[in-house]
């Protein structure tokens, strides 16, 4: 059960409608207001995007088109959708870029590490606002995004480009697309069932002092001057 102060807690949500980073009272603000709307609008459009494309995609998914009125309307929303999911992708490129620089120690996130992460057997008192492995996703996804752009374009206007060449495009959206469907799966399990606080920082903007000390200790300490839980660190 939480011990927090509510009258703390509404002074939380109104500070994370403008900043973030901050301490407030019993929570910490991770994500304010414009970070949430944006990231928001990419789950959105990519969606919107994923949900049209996959009838287009192969028959088996056929059903999907219902959703949207038929396939001949899937077929006119899926460039539009992609297109801003680009857009909303590129705004919160520049939103979080700076927290996202993947240190020379948190390069192993790409091997063993994720596994040992998964099994909740990863612990690391340097681990600041983001871990390796969220810093290695935002950028798996950045250029998963640019991919999707360039080889949606092509697929756009086919007659524009030589036939080999659509080929490849054809090829590369499909496989990056694939990438992001099953990672994203694992994006979703990890920021709700796995790591439960993770979620209300995407919609209260908070997190709670435990949960920061516990995931994310160097921007615990950061942000408050107290120790982590781990004892001289
Ligand atoms: C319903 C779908 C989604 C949920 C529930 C979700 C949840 C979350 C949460 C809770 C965070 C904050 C994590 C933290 O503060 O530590 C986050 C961050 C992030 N999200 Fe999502 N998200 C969703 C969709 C997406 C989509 C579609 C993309 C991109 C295609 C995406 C990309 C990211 C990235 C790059 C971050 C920052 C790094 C990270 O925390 O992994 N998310 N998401």
């Amino acid at each position: 059960m939480s011990t927090a102060n509510p009258r703390h807690m509404d002074a939380a949500v109104i500070a994370a409608r403008s900043r973030e980073d901050v301490v407030v009272g019993d929570e910490i603000v991770r994500h304010r207001l414009y970070s949430r709307l944006v990231h928001w609008t990419v789950a959105l459009t990519f969606a919107v995007a994923l949900l049209t494309g996959m009838p287009i995609w192969t028959p088996v998914f056929g059903w999907m088109a219902h959703l949207f009125g038929g396939l001949t309307v899937c077929r006119v929303i899926h460039p539009w959708a992609g297109l801003a999911f680009f857009l909303a992708a590129l705004v919160q490129f520049f939103e979080w870029m700076s927290d996202m620089r993947v240190e020379p120690w948190e390069r192993d996130w790409l091997g063993p590490r994720t596994l040992r992460y998964m099994r909740y057997e990863e612990d690391d008192p340097r681990t600041g606002k983001y871990n390796g492995g969220q810093k290695l996703y935002f950028w798996a996804v950045s250029l998963g995004a640019v991919g999707l752009l360039l080889s949606g374009l092509l697929m756009w206007f086919p007659r524009a480009f030589p036939r080999w060449l659509i080929e490849v495009a054809f090829l590369v959206h499909d496989f990056t697309f694939i990438c992001f469907a099953v990672s994203l799966v694992f994006h979703i399990y990890l920021g709700t069932a796995a790591e439960p606080g993770t979620f209300r920082s995407m919609i209260r903007g908070t997190v709670t002092r435990p949960w920061a000390r516990l995931h994310h200790p160097a921007w615990y300490r950061k942000l408050t001057g107290e120790e982590s839980r781990r004892t001289g660190v």
